[in-house]
């Protein structure tokens, strides 16, 4: 299926499930797939300007000043992959960031809200693995990967645990979302664009509410 121009924002706690969803609504969409969590590892790692600017907020769990990542989405966004449309993962997370995204001319389509109850984002983050090369989150219980310890896309890579992984972090994380992220959902509710998508129950199922909630047919149902 390809989509021409559709540009879907997802919104939710951390833990809810937007990278594991966008990755699949990419794969079935073929349209970009921007994440600005991972956008921002990938700064940190070789440790540029951007990157050890960042990971001073990211490790404590508190959001990265906007004007910081304001500036890496109007670049990456710019890119000719993202005429065919993209989904952004993790961005906006401020009011200030979603009038950014106004003020840039992107019109977006839909704002999807991952909603999960709150006692199960502890344990969705602590038993993420992730892949460091192609970025493929599993988890250890709920989205294991073969043998338990490498990435099963790039064979040879040991899965890590992200810093910002323990409970301490997470739950200082969800504080940031309370704060600065839910009145994002509220801004795109009076646009007529949030689409609230019940994110508890297995990832198959919770991409099927996603593609219904977005317009689409699911393909167990097609
Ligand atoms: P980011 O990487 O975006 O972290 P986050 O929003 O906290 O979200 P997560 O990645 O933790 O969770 P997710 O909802 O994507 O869940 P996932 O699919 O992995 O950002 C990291 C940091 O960067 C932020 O804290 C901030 O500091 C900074 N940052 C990023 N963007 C920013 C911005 N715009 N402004 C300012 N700062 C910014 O799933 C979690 C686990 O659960 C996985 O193991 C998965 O396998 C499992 N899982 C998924 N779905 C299900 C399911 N249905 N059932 C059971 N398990 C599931």
């Amino acid at each position: 299926m390809t989509v021409t121009g559709l540009r879907v924002i997802m919104l939710g706690p951390p833990g809810a499930g937007k990278g594991t969803q966008a990755l699949r609504l990419v794969e079935k969409l073929k349209i970009a797939n921007i994440s600005t969590g991972e956008m921002l590892r990938n700064e940190i790692r070789p440790g540029t300007a951007i990157g050890r600017k960042a990971s001073e907020f990211i490790e404590k769990g508190l959001l990265v000043p906007d004007e910081v990542v304001v500036q890496i989405v109007r670049d990456r966004i710019s890119r000719d992959d993202c005429r065919a449309g993209y989904v952004l993962d993790g961005f906006p997370r401020t009011v200030v960031q979603a009038e950014a995204l106004d003020q840039v001319g992107v019109e977006v389509n839909h704002a999807a809200l991952i909603s999960v109850d709150e006692e199960k984002l502890v344990r969705r983050i602590t038993g993420r693995r992730t892949c460091p090369s192609c970025g493929r989150v599993w988890h250890v219980d709920f989205d294991p990967c073969a043998d338990g310890v490498h990435c099963d896309v790039c064979t040879d890579v040991e899965l890590i645990i992200r810093k910002d992984d323990c409970e301490e972090t997470v739950r200082r994380r969800l504080v940031e979302y309370h704060a600065k992220t839910v009145p994002v959902a509220e801004y795109y509710r009076s646009k007529g664009l949030l689409r609230v998508v019940d994110g508890n129950g297995p990832i198959d199922v919770v991409f099927c509410r996603l593609l219904e909630a977005l317009g689409f047919v699911c393909e167990s149902e097609e």
